[in-house]
Order: C-alpha cells, then sequence, then structure tokens
C-alpha cells in the first residue's frame, strides 16, 4: 500500500527500515517528501500510524514524561524497596542490582520481558542493551515512546552468561509482576519473547501458535499479546514484518490504549 504524503522525518524513517518496512524515495528526494510504501506487508496502515516526529504535537498521544504522584506510584515504589533487597533465589548472590521495571505506571500498556542482560544489570533499567534500542524502535514505528508504557520482565536479577530462566526462578520472582501487573493495571499486556510468553501464559506452545493471535492473562479478562523479543529479531530481522503485525494489534484492541489514564 502506498501512503501519499506521508511525510517522515530521517529518524522515523531509520525506524521503519529497522522494523522491515520498506521505504521509496522519491526521485526530488526532500527530507519531508518521502513516499512510504508498505507493498510487503500487506497491512492497511491507517496515516496516522505513522506519526510525526515526537517533538511535534500533531496526532501524538498524550504523552507523560513525569511519573503520576498518585497512590499507584508510591505502592511501586515500595514493591521496588521490596525487591531491591529479595534474597528468594541464587541470582541474588551476582547480581549488580535488581531490575525493577521502568515507566509510566499509570500506562494502559505494559511491556514484558525474559529477565535483565548485562547492560541491564549495570544500568539497573530493562531493555537498555542493543534489544532494548530495537524495542525503542519498534515501539516508535507504532507511533509510542517509551516513556509512555511500563516495562518490566519476569525475572528482576540477570541470569548469569544471560542462560534461561529456571523454573524455580520464575516461581519465586513472577509473585512480584503479578504484583506490578496489579498496580499499574495496564489494558493489554504485551508480551515478547517464548520464555515471558509461557512463564505468563502458562503454556509451553511455539512461538508460532501463541504470536498472531489474542490472549488473556490467567484468571483474568486482561488481554495479551505475544510477540518476537526484539533479541531474537537482531538475529533474524525476517520476523521483524510479523513483530510489526503483532503491534498493531494493539490498535484494533482498542485505539485509546495509547493514552494514558
Ligand atoms: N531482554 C529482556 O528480556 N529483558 C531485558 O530487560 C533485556 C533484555
Amino acid at each position: 500500500m502506498t501512503m501519499p504524503n506521508q511525510k517522515h522525518s530521517s529518524r522515523q524513517l531509520q525506524y521503519l527500515e529497522a522494523m522491515g518496512i520498506n521505504l521509496w524515495v522519491s526521485r526530488d528526494f526532500q527530507e519531508t517528501d518521502i513516499v512510504a510504501d508498505v507493498i510487503e506487508s500487506k497491512i492497511d496502515i491507517e496515516p496516522e500510524l505513522l506519526l510525526e516526529e515526537p517533538e511535534s504535537s500533531v496526532d501524538l498521544p498524550q504523552i507523560m514524561t513525569e511519573q503520576s504522584t498518585d497512590q499507584p506510584k508510591n505502592t511501586l515504589d515500595q514493591l521496588r524497596q521490596e525487591v531491591s533487597v529479595c534474597q528468594k533465589c541464587q541470582l541474588h548472590s551476582e547480581r549488580t542490582q535488581t531490575v525493577f521495571g521502568v515507566g509510566n505506571s499509570q500506562s494502559n500498556i505494559l511491556f514484558i520481558g525474559e529477565a535483565p542482560g548485562h547492560d541491564e544489570d549495570k544500568q539497573g533499567e530493562p531493555f537498555v542493551g542493543r534489544a532494548g534500542q530495537l524495542l525503542n524502535s519498534m515501539l516508535f514505528a507504532i507511533g509510542l515512546r517509551r516513556e509512555q508504557i511500563f516495562i518490566a520482565n519476569i525475572l528482576k536479577c540477570r541470569p548469569p552468561n544471560n542462560r534461561n530462566p529456571l523454573v524455580g526462578e520464575i516461581e519465586q520472582c513472577i509473585p512480584y509482576l503479578k504484583q506490578q501487573i496489579e498496580l499499574v493495571n495496564p489494558k493489554v499486556i504485551v508480551v515478547v519473547g517464548r520464555v515471558a510468553a509461557h512463564a505468563l501464559l502458562n503454556t509451553e506452545l511455539p512461538m508460532a501458535k501463541l504470536r498472531g493471535q489474542q490472549h488473556y492473562l490467567p484468571e483474568t479478562q486482561l488481554p495479551i499479546i505475544v510477540t518476537y523479543h526484539p533479541a531474537y529479531l537482531l538475529r533474524s530481522p525476517l520476523a521483524k514484518q510479523k513483530s510489526w503485525e503483532d503491534l498493531l494489534m494493539l490498535y484494533e484492541l482498542d485505539k485509546n490504549l495509547f493514552q494514558s489514564k
């Protein structure tokens, strides 16, 4: 599908390219005169999906750059404090620090990954390494900024050498995530990667069966979208197209999701 007269900054073009969206540049190219062609995507993308630079006020969802100061944040802070001294499993002995989660505690959207890696362990924030940069690009491509959502992991401590989390580690740690879900109270959860999806949905289905459809958090009506982990997308760029389709499901759920509560 060609979108005539869509205007994109060079930064947004980079993000769209990172997401595997083909871009055709008109012969008399100017930065503000680029025709984006998403022929390969076969997705009907509504023009408002492709937003201007964050600095632009046009069509951008309300962005909360500062955390709210009401109750949920304080309670999340208490939980953060509790997590920071957790010694329920052996991972505490090798961590630099716990990685609780980050973002807008009033967001309707909660992203959940697997576990901190080397960079996250050092910085105390989820998804700050290469996978995190791609996650930021994926978010931007659908018109979201990292600050607008809340991001957390199944595990709050880094497994040594980035090995997969052990069952016992997940069992000890997931109650913290469940409390985060209650406190943030999102309208939808986006789970990235097989490990996180299996832990949260209590299933062993392969990604091919999990992605592309809506799930629910067990015993709740809370919708869950499963998509590829950005680290996997770095290794398998062809899968970016499918992850783009998964993220567009957010729009199908509710166009108001991108607003804060
Ligand atoms: N991978 C994850 O699943 N979470 C992070 O925070 C970083 C990388």
